[in-house]
């Protein structure tokens, strides 16, 4: 290991590479409980000071794993070279990995921009496509980044309740489409974890491209690799062939990077060079690149993963089953389950154990909370828990 390595690993308070885990990389729960320590506010509610470390952290949707080991090599590989380099001068560049991207759909580098997390991309979407006249449409309750933005700017926004399924509902969707400047498709949908089929999607689509051509839609693909339903197909040769629609996905979930922060919009050109207009220049960095490209390099790996959180994700489903508390549909790594009291009171309750599930979910709060899948020895500890505060 080279000097500077090493100085690097003593920084991190550890003496070798090896002992670098893949959660430390990941990030895992660390923004949440540093927060929690300082009494922030935060994104899933983390402000309970009594959670220590060994937590279970099952709130922000994370991979409980990390990187998959190709990535992990990339990091450590390039660990070295990287970080007195700018991303045009390291290998792979993000050019690299836009092109990597490229190949894996048949498009262009031009088809692709990249994001500081997809969030930047769900962010630029609303910077890009919405204004206080055409307004952000968005399922209630579903993933909040780009109707905050949207908020934050004077924007108009509309929302379309789930169906009773707690599937988003593509036929009130595309009647609020009209003349709105973005509709935002979560598919699978946060916080209720179910998906829309293919075959809705693109009716969806249609139907909007039909009756309000100028307005631009956003489908966000966090929770693509986590998928099961084969009814389910991803919307990117759809974003290729169609004006003014796109895809945002992240390696955040299933490639287990949420904090290198990384993601990418796919679409036809003239669409990403719209929404690139918002972005900032060399938003990914060199270790992110890396383990992206390696990560995309061993498709075996996600493979791998959707069959471990489908092992955990099954028998968390099964513990609420056993309780009288029934789950929507999951398609993702977290559950939306039907709790009959108020997540607050769960929450707090879970905490008391050292077990941190999600925020409130407005307007299901009184009666859903949102469970993320962790490994199956945390899940087999963590339904100890729920049985216990939900019998
Ligand atoms: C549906 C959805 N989209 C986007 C994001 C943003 O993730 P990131 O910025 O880490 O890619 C998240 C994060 O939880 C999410 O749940």
């Amino acid at each position: 290991m080279s000097l500077s390595r090493r100085a690097f690993f003593r920084n991190l308070g550890v003496d070798r590479a090896d002992s670098v885990s893949p959660n430390l990389i990941a990030s895992r729960g660390r923004e949440a409980l540093e927060l929690w320590r300082n009494g922030l506010d935060y994104e899933d509610g983390f402000q309970n000071t009594r959670m220590t470390e060994g937590a279970i952290v099952i709130s922000s949707n994370e991979n409980p794993l990390g990187p998959g080991p190709a990535a992990y090599q990339a990091l450590l590989d390039g660990l070295d070279q990287t970080a007195g380099r700018y991303p045009t001068n390291f290998r792979p560049s993000h050019r690299d990995l836009m092109q990597t991207i490229a190949n894996k759909y048949g498009a262009r580098p031009e088809n692709i921009t990249l994001g500081t997390g997809s969030g930047e991309i769900l962010e630029n979407g609303a910077l890009a496509f919405t204004s206080p006249d055409k307004a952000l449409v968005t399922a209630d309750p579903s993933y909040l980044q780009a109707v905050g933005v949207a908020k934050r700017q004077g924007h108009a926004i509309r929302t379309v309740s789930l169906d009773a399924n707690l599937r988003l509902d593509s036929e009130a969707i595309a009647r609020a489409a009209s003349g709105a400047g973005l509709v935002f498709l979560c598919n699978p949908n946060n916080p209720s974890s179910t998906v829309m089929s293919a075959s809705d999607v693109e009716a969806l689509v249609a139907e909007v491209r039909r009756s309000s051509p100028d307005t631009y839609i956003l489908i966000d693909e966090a929770y693509h690799d986590y998928v099961t339903d084969p009814a389910h197909q991803t919307a990117i040769p759809l974003a290729l062939r169609t004006p003014k629609v796109f895809v945002a996905r992240t390696f955040s979930k299933a490639y287990g990077m949420a904090g290198l922060r990384l993601g990418y919009a796919i679409g036809q050109v003239e669409t990403i060079a719209t929404l690139a207009q918002w972005t900032h220049v060399f938003n990914s960095n060199n270790l992110a690149n890396a383990a992206a490209v390696a990560s995309l390099n061993d498709p075996q790996h996600v493979e791998q993963e959707r069959a471990r959180n489908k092992e955990a994700r099954d028998f968390t489903v099964g513990v609420f089953a056993d309780l009288g508390c029934e789950a929507a549909d999951s398609q993702t790594n977290f559950l939306f389950v039907n709790i009959g009291r108020p997540a607050a009171e769960f929450r707090n309750a879970c905490a008391e154990h050292n077990v941190a599930v999600g925020r409130d979910f407005p307007p299901m709060e009184k009666t859903h909370a949102r469970v993320s899948i962790g490994t199956i020895g945390e899940m087999r500890r963590a339904a100890e828990v729920f049985k216990q505060v939900l019998a």
